[in-house]
């Protein structure tokens, strides 16, 4: 199936590519292959031009402290323009011509007061970037059936491009020896991209609509992260330090405190979601066998 996409080549985006390859075929309209998504008229007739029945719209302002610093900007920010009005346009073209839309979203919609979140449960972003996002979804939703929105937290991958992940950014600081400072009472959920492919594939397949959870099987603290990291990655003296939230995000842009999104609608559909440690495990064994074959 021919699937046409915004921002895959982005670090959720170029691996969703690499692991449904051969099985999809994939377009890709970012920067890097000469597209902006602000070019609204060309985006349309790239997009309308094209045969194939799903828009994977990946594309993001993902610079939450950057998107942050702007929001006194309002709609004319860049954040605002690159993850509504862009997202906009993007629906009406899949509404014009019949496509079916996917939008990945985050769990950054949510303000985390409560225990836990279901797809159901009304968002309140806390952050300016989350509200895009939110905003987003919205637009997305007014599609009606053809819509699919995936909510992701944190996504980490083996070898990442483009920008890190907050894995490979904890290991480049354990490499350095240098102190990591992360929150003992938060909670995340982080996904591992290679489980959010998977259930993208059935999820394409089936034909999926409204909204899913696509993170890690259990809710986990950003210090309990660190500690699995140094762990998986034999960093035994990694300087983990135990802070707390309040600490940690005075003065920045705020992600939920308590994010442990339920994800009981993918489970039905048979995708198996992995821990953060299963999923740590995973990455350093795909990063062991592609080091070897290089070597
Ligand atoms: N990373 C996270 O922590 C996280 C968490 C939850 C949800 N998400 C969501 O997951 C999705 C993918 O995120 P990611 O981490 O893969 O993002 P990323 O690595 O920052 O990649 C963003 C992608 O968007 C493209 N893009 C941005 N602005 C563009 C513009 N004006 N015109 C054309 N292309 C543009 C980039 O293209 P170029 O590189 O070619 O410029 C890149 O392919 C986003 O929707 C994001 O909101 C991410």
């Amino acid at each position: 199936m021919d699937i046409i996409g915004t921002g895959l080549s982005g670090l959720v985006g170029s691996r969703v590519v690499s692991q449904l390859s051969p099985k999809f075929s994939f377009t890709d309209l970012s920067k890097e292959t000469g597209f902006d998504l602000m070019d609204f008229s060309r985006i349309r007739t790239t997009i309308t031009g094209s045969t194939a029945p799903w828009v994977f719209h990946f594309a993001a302002y993902t610079d939450v402290q950057g998107a942050e610093q702007e929001k006194d900007q309002k709609e004319q920010s860049i954040s605002w323009k690159v993850n509504v009005s862009a997202t906009e346009n993007i629906v009406n073209i899949c509404h014009d011509t019949e496509k079916r839309l996917l939008y990945i979203s985050t769990d950054y919609v949510f303000d985390g007061t409560q225990d836990t979140y279901d797809e159901n449960d009304t968002p309140n972003p806390l952050s300016w970037y989350g509200k895009t996002k939110y905003e987003g979804e919205k637009l997305v939703q007014t599609l009606g059936p053809p819509a699919l929105i995936i909510r992701i937290a944190n996504p980490y991958r083996s070898n990442p491009v483009g920008k890190m992940d907050f894995v490979h950014k904890m290991l480049e600081r354990m490499q350095s020896g240098l102190e990591i400072q992360t929150p003992t009472d938060q909670i995340f959920s982080p996904t591992y991209i290679d489980d959010l492919a998977f259930a993208l594939e059935k999820l394409i397949t089936a034909k999926a609509r409204g909204i899913y959870h696509v993170v890690a099987l259990n809710g986990i603290t950003p210090y309990e992260a660190a500690r699995c990291v140094a762990e998986e990655f034999r960093f035994h003296n990694a300087l983990v330090t135990p802070v707390l939230y309040d600490q940690y995000f005075s003065g920045k842009a705020l992600p939920p405190k308590h994010a442990h999104l339920k994800h009981g609608k993918i489970d039905v559909l048979g995708v198996t979601l992995h821990t953060f440690g299963e999923g740590l495990n995973a990455v350093r064994r795909q990063e062991l066998s592609s080091f070897r074959s290089v070597g």
